[in-house]
């Protein structure tokens, strides 16, 4: 089966319960948001946008004179988000039930942000894809785990087990940032929750080879 197939069923059984179980990691969503330094009528993408925790965040940043692009391939996470939306009656919200890899967007984005993404951001292919379409020197702020150093040794069993029920590729975690970080011309990143996590931020290089 594809690592897409599988990420699409795991985020089947997760969906009605992805809420509460982001709650714990809402305040670096915040961070991570605030990274972006979005200014009104700024167009940002929400990567893998889930059930659209993050769009309330969004649209603050950018105003009514801006735009929250966004895209999401598990069906049911992204029902949950077209919901958050009717809920609110946003209207400046675009989105889509498209994967990383393959999506068209309909315009170029001012900044971008990856949240909890870390099977869009260990395949170079979506990364590439999203990134190919979004402005140079678009900012680019970005959020997950990480394993803690290697001579931690046993603790990391505990950052893969929380990571796995989620994530395709829960041992890809020791730098999961270095792909995107291939696409900015500065980078800057710091740990989060005692190692467990990180928090990025990069400006996407003006040019690409
Ligand atoms: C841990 S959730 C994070 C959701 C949201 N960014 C947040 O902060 O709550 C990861 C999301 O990425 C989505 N995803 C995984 N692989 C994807 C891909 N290749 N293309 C689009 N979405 C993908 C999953 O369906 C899931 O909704």
């Amino acid at each position: 089966m594809s690592p897409n197939r599988q990420s699409v069923d795991r985020y089947r059984r997760h969906a009605a319960g992805y809420d509460a179980s982001a709650r714990r990691t809402m305040s670096l969503r915040r961070r991570a948001v605030a990274l972006l330094d979005l200014r009104p009528g700024d167009v940002v993408l929400d990567v893998g946008a889930g059930t659209g925790l993050s769009y309330e965040l969004l649209l603050a940043g950018v105003g009514e004179a801006g735009r929250v692009l966004a895209i999401e391939q598990s069906p049911e996470m992204f029902a949950l988000a077209c919901a958050r939306i009717e809920r609110h009656g946003w209207t400046n919200v675009w989105h889509c039930n498209a994967p990383a890899e393959t999506v068209e967007l309909p315009e170029p984005a001012d900044a971008v942000l990856f949240n909890y993404v870390h099977d869009i951001t260990r395949t170079p292919q979506a990364v590439a894809n999203i990134l190919r379409q979004s402005k140079p020197g678009a900012r680019i702020a970005m959020a997950g785990m990480k394993y803690f150093p290697w001579w931690t040794g046993p603790l990391n069993l505990l950052a893969w087990a929380k990571n796995r029920p989620y994530n395709v590729r829960p041992g890809d975690m020791w730098q999961p940032w270095d792909i995107v970080e291939t696409w900015c011309e500065s980078f800057e990143r710091r740990s989060t929750q005692a190692g467990m996590g990180y928090i990025a931020r990069g400006i996407r290089r003006g040019t690409v080879d």
